[in-house]
């Protein structure tokens, strides 16, 4: 396997859930996009070596803007799973270790990526960080009757950066078609087995408006570093 690692970015998403308009990815939090300090953290790791971007298909001129000559920016597709593929497709052939991370992951720690492209380094080829839930979750039925109740403590709830050997993405992005909601999902499919390691707090999804209020405190709340936020 080559070692040198890439990361992806779907950013293409309309942020329906979050509303307001502008495209999630470049919705300002304490003033900077979300996308900017995604992937400014991706670039913060020294096991990062090339960010492709996948943003809105009308505003790739403006996503390339805003992020500089030193990430790839590429249109993204209808879907979250089109997006990812295309921006694959855009990463140089000697990236033998790709990380899937989320635009809307603002807040993520640059330790997480470290420590999702350290452990597909160490040989495991797919890798996700999680949490407990804290939440109870309910199996229901098209009637909303419950069916089930899974036992939470053998629950997680799945973060990004999900970290993957290239040739078993490749291999499961063959079979997008699948109705599952990660990249993982996919790989499982394939029967590839799927390392967790603990996620983070801080790398929560911004998908609602609460999101945001609750991603603005948390940086009005952290120490500036380099007098930015
Ligand atoms: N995404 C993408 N291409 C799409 C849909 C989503 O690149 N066609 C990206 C989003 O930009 C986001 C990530 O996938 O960074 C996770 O998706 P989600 O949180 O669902 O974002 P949106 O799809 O933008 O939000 P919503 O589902 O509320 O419209
Ligand atoms: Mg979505």
């Amino acid at each position: 396997m080559n070692s040198r690692v890439g990361a992806v970015v779907p950013a293409a998403g309309r942020g329906e859930r979050l509303g307001g308009g502008t495209p999630k990815a470049l919705r300002p939090l304490a003033g900077r996009p979300m996308l900017l300090r995604a992937v400014e953290t991706l670039l913060s790791s020294t096991l990062v070596s090339q960010v492709v971007v996948a943003a809105p298909p009308t505003l790739v001129d403006v996503v390339g803007q805003i992020l500089g000559s030193g990430v790839r920016v590429v249109p993204g597709g209808a879907e979250r799973v089109d997006s990812v593929r295309i921006a694959l497709d855009a990463l140089d052939d000697d990236i033998g270790v790709v990380l899937v991370h989320d635009a809307a992951r603002p807040l993520t720690p640059a330790k997480l990526v470290d420590a999702v492209a350290t452990t597909v380094l160490d040989g495991h080829p797919a890798v996700i960080p999680v949490l407990p839930l804290t939440d109870t979750v309910k199996e229901i039925d098209a009637e909303g009757r419950v069916v089930r109740t899974p036992p939470r403590d053998t629950l997680r709830a799945v973060q990004t950066p999900q970290g993957f050997r290239r040739d078993v993405l490749r291999a499961a992005y063959a079979n997008r078609d699948l109705p599952v909601t990660d990249d993982a999902g996919l790989v499982e499919a394939l029967g590839v087995p799927v390392t967790t390691i603990p996620g983070a707090e801080e790398a929560f999804k911004v998908t609602r408006p609460a999101d945001l209020v609750l991603a603005e405190a948390l940086l009005a709340n952290s120490v500036p570093r380099d007098g930015q936020r």
